[in-house]
């Protein structure tokens, strides 16, 4: 099964991509945890995405195209995997359809999880980001157990540089402006789904699963 999760930043895309990823045993592959996990290391890609990244703009297409291709083609993507933050533009859903096309391949579904901005600039300022595993809570919605650490790793949990009030609105902006085309692109291919966003978490994952199956 080879997902493609859409949507706005803070619409729940990571969120439901572990979900999904749980449940049908396939991996979660996360551009922005990537990238996050690189400036937490200090390593070259991630100095060159920080500066974006904390602007609220998007990493440049070539810094992020060839870092997918190569991760859906490793051994634990062979039942499928869930992208969450890729593609987020035109060229890249080029050249995801062009590499995919190249294995004989393609994607099932590009679901979109739709949430307005409204909704959104109240859920950034209350999540908090493991930087250890990727998880993803939120004060009020998806607390953990005992407050600021990670139910999973025990790491520390932080507001992530990106959800500033400010930085959201230029993400929200960016996101209209180079992204949303996309849901156009994948109706035309056949491929969109669409989910209400807005709704209770569970929820959202029980459409998901009535559109992938049990
Ligand atoms: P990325 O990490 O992908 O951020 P994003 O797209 O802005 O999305 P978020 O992770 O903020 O939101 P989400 O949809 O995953 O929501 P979440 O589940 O956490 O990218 C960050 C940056 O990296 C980009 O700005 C860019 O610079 C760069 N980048 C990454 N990929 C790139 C690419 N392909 N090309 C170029 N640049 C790239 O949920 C949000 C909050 O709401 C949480 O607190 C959650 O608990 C809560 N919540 C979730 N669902 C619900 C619900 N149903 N009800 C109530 N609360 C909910
Ligand atoms: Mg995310
Ligand atoms: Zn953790």
């Amino acid at each position: 099964m080879k997902l493609i999760m859409l949507g706005a930043p803070g619409a729940g895309k990571g969120t439901q991509a572990k979900r999904i990823a749980a449940k049908y045993g396939i991996p979660h592959i996360s551009t922005g945890d990537i990238f996050r996990a690189n400036i937490k290391n200090g390593t070259e890609l991630g100095k060159k995405a920080q500066t974006y990244m904390d602007q609220g703009l998007l990493v440049p297409d070539e810094l992020v195209c060839d870092l997918v291709v190569d991760r859906i083609q490793q051994s634990d993507c062979e039942k499928g995997y869930v992208l969450d933050g890729f593609p987020r533009t035109i060229p890249q859903a080029e050249a995801l359809t062009a590499a995919l096309e190249k294995l004989g391949t393609g994607i099932d579904y590009a679901i979109n999880v739709e949430v307005p901005d409204a909704n959104i600039l109240n859920r950034m300022g209350g999540r908090r980001a493991c930087l250890g595993c990727g998880a993803t809570y939120h004060v009020e919605f998806n607390p953990p157990k005992q407050e600021g650490v990670c139910d999973t790793c025990g790491a520390e949990l932080v507001l992530r540089d990106d959800d500033k009030p400010e930085t959201v609105q230029k993400r929200l902006d960016v996101y209209h402006e180079q992204t949303q085309p996309l849901i156009d692109y994948y109706t035309k291919a056949g491929k969109l789904a669409e989910v209400d966003g807005t709704k209770d978490m569970d929820d959202v994952f029980a459409a998901i699963v009535d559109l992938l199956g049990e």
